[in-house]
């Protein structure tokens, strides 16, 4: 992924990461799910790709499940490591799509709200780092904005654009069925939360 890219990351989210838990409460119920699915599947190591604040790693680690946090920005990561003191999580600092992490040595990965942000290829990449590293039958998590209900709405054409970054109106455009369909993946559960807005695939290696 181009160092730019990662600069201009790491630039906004130093800026976003001590209000980003905040904002981002509403999600909540997102990450339940994604827990309660793990632990149903009796997933015991995680990788968490973007992991940002490392939210989604403090409720699998208080399930019992093993995490790798990885993500790009120091700021946020810094914000994983006080929340999360765990034993059973470790946050690391490397890219999402190339994080020389071993192969098939994970029962599960999850892909939180960081498809939109980035450009087409290494979203890719991203799909493809998660299938590289997750075991056979193993486990993907995808949660995402929904762009078959955002599409046209007033946030799509005047926010998305204004705060989410060039990538936003790419991945709109495309919605999250390219990009599983481009990774060859095709998903067991699809659900949807906050009114449709957000959505979470579930698929299996
Ligand atoms: C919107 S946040 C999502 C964080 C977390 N997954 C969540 O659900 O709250 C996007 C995160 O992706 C990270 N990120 C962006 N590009 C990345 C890359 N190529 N490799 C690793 N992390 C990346 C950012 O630093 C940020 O923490």
């Amino acid at each position: 992924m181009n160092p730019k890219i990662i600069k201009e990351n790491n630039r906004i989210f130093k800026k976003l990461s001590p209000f980003y838990d905040s904002v981002t409460r509403m999600l909540l119920p997102l990450r339940e799910a994604i827990t309660k699915q793990l632990i149903k599947q009796k997933a015991v190591r995680v990788v968490d790709l973007a992991c940002g604040t490392g939210t989604q790693a403090e409720l699998l680690v208080k399930r019992g499940i093993q995490v790798v946090g990885v993500d790009v920005s120091p700021a946020m990561l810094a914000i994983a490591r006080k929340k999360v003191k765990s034993r059973k999580a470790r946050f690391i600092k490397a890219r999402a799509d190339k994080t020389g992490l071993p192969s098939a040595s994970f029962d599960a990965a999850v892909i939180s709200f960081v498809l939109h942000e980035i450009p087409a290829k290494p979203a890719h990449a991203v799909i493809m780092e998660a299938k590289r590293l997750v075991k056979k039958k193993g486990i993907i998590a995808i949660a995402e904005y929904n762009s078959k209900d955002l599409r046209f709405s007033i946030w799509n054409r005047f926010f998305g654009v204004i705060f989410e970054g060039d990538a936003w109106s790419l991945f709109m455009e495309r919605g999250l069925d390219y990009y599983l369909r481009k990774a060859k993946l095709k998903p067991y559960s699809d659900q949807y939360f906050l009114f449709k807005n957000l959505r979470l695939v579930f698929c299996r290696v």
